[in-house]
């Protein structure tokens, strides 16, 4: 594995690039979630190139960005060992030189679910993942659908700015009791664990009633927060059904549609998602 620690470094490094080339952008403190991005990149094309950079620009005033775990050694250990062929970590001025004024809005798609409580993130992460494209020039890229609306904003860019690059989404990758992955786990103690698995149920039983013919959004909605509601210690920021299409709020579940959570526990931010109906968007 290389690890590249420059953007001159890493044009030296794909000069000789096989034909395609998979790219997984992360921000690091990787884990199962990430690896899985990383292996099937791996299943698709030639060669596979990791970033891991904790993008300041994405993150708001009050976030958490000083604290964001950074533990290189250990992702380059789990990288090497997933036979991953470069890693990149650049420095910021690699991201964005000096005078660097762009900013990349992807309308509509981008102001609602986290982006209305999250303001600015979008561009942030848009930008970045732009810039990594500009970079890397991969053939394919993989995002996790644990970030759905992150994934279609994304997808979304790419198709207005790099209609040649192949998107690819990843399905959420969750620990056994059902929590799904994320570096902010890391800020859950054991009892706050615990309580997370409620969001896992409420998902479960608002998918159950779905299958079980139930399409009123409000009804799969009250399904699902009656389990949140079990533990006090939720505090939900948005449960929402929404379209994969546009992200337009539906009231009946007959198209491709998911249901989008956001929460707070004590001051960890948890985001999870369950897709009712499917869609080709997301192949
Ligand atoms: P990060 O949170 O590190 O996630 C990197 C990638 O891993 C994203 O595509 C995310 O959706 C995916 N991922 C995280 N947890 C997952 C899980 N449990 N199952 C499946 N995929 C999972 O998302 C970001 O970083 C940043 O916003 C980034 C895209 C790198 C831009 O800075």
């Amino acid at each position: 594995m290389q690890i590249l620690k420059s953007e001159a470094e890493l044009k030296r490094a794909l000069e000789n690039k096989k034909t395609s080339l998979g790219f997984v952008p992360t921000m690091g403190a990787l884990h199962q979630g990430h690896l899985s991005l990383v292996e099937k990149a791996q299943q698709s094309t030639d060669q596979v190139i990791v970033s891991i950079f904790v993008n300041p620009l994405q993150f708001g005033p009050k976030e958490d960005f000083q604290k964001y775990p950074r533990v290189l050694e250990k992702d380059f250990a789990l990288l090497e060992k997933q036979k991953t062929d470069f890693v990149f970590v650049p420095r910021v001025e690699d991201v964005y030189p000096q005078g660097w004024k762009t900013k990349i809005n992807v309308h509509d798609l981008a102001n609602v679910l986290c982006g209305k409580f999250r303001p600015g993130h979008f561009e942030g992460v848009c930008t970045v993942v732009a810039r990594f494209f500009q970079l890397i020039e991969p053939s394919h890229a993989y995002f996790g659908l644990k970030d759905l609306q992150q994934f279609l904003v994304l997808q979304q860019m790419a198709r207005d700015l790099f209609p040649r690059l192949k998107v690819i989404g990843c399905e959420t990758f969750r620990e056994v009791e059902g929590l799904a992955m994320s570096s902010r786990n890391q800020y859950l103690d054991a009892k706050q664990k615990e309580e997370s698995l409620a969001i896992f149920r409420g998902l479960n039983k608002a998918e159950q009633i779905y299958k079980q013919g139930t399409l009123d959004s409000s009804e799969l909605i009250k399904v699902f927060l009656q389990e949140i509601e079990k533990v006090q210690s939720i505090e939900v920021q948005y449960a929402e059904i929404r379209e994969l299409e546009n992200l337009e709020l539906i009231e009946q579940v007959n198209l491709p549609s998911a249901l989008f959570f956001a929460g707070f526990l004590g001051s960890t931010r948890l985001i999870d998602n369950r897709i009712l109906h499917a869609s080709e968007k997301l192949l």
